[in-house]
């Protein structure tokens, strides 16, 4: 059987963990075997760069940032998703390159473009068959997580226009590679968005 990569995008607090949850659950009861994964923080190396660049006090070039998410993903991608892709398992996994064009092009500084390029040279290409991503406007996003959250990140933390070009950075990603892409509404009931996942995914099975 062929492996599968599949990512889950979206701002803070727009439900990519539970409905990863749930795809994984019904993944394994038709049978796969289902490797979790996540960015930042997905290998042993990942979580030591994970709290660098989430927790770490003080400025932090946006170029070195950008470049601690790529080592990450490097890591991440050669060590434990492409290994287990090869072998025929269904990766499925919390954020991936999106997340970086979409938070470090958001900061003005950097192109997303070449952050894009980075990540793809960090992965040798390495591109998911499917990202889900979970749409969702910020505010909405931001009263989740100030209900639920007492230690906010780095990025977490910055304000809701920056928040604002994350999501439109999404869109605009998600309109240059539809074939990638299942864009769906995040505040949907988690049922009815986990069965929309589910037929997508059945598609590529
Ligand atoms: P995380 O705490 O893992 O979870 P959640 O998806 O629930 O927020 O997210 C970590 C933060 O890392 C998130 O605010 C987005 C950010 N991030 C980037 O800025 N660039 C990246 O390449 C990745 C993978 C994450």
């Amino acid at each position: 059987m062929a492996g599968l990569f599949i990512t889950f995008e979206g701002g803070d607090g727009s439900g990519k963990t539970t409905q990863a949850e749930l795809l994984a659950t019904w993944l394994e009861e038709q049978g796969r075997t289902v490797v979790r994964g996540r960015e930042p923080g997905g290998t042993d190396l990942g979580l030591e760069l994970r709290e660098i660049v989430l927790h770490r006090r003080g400025h932090i070039a946006p170029r070195a940032e950008a470049l601690i998410y790529a080592a990450d993903r490097a890591h991440n991608i050669a060590t434990k998703v492409r290994p287990a892709v090869d072998s025929g398992d269904i990766v499925i996994q919390d954020r991936y390159l999106d997340s970086s064009v979409a938070y470090q092009g958001a900061g003005r500084v950097l192109d997303g473009g070449e952050v894009r390029d980075i990540s793809l040279w960090a992965t040798e290409g390495f591109l998911p068959h499917l990202t889900i991503l979970l749409d969702l406007d910020e505010t909405t996003g931001r009263e989740r997580l100030d209900g639920v959250r007492t230690r906010f990140d780095r990025l977490e933390a910055e304000k809701a226009d920056f928040h604002a070009r994350v999501r439109s950075a999404y869109l605009e990603l998600a309109r240059a590679e539809p074939e990638r892409f299942l864009v769906l509404d995040a505040p949907r009931p988690v049922d009815e968005l986990a069965a929309d996942i589910r037929a997508r995914v059945e598609a590529l099975l």
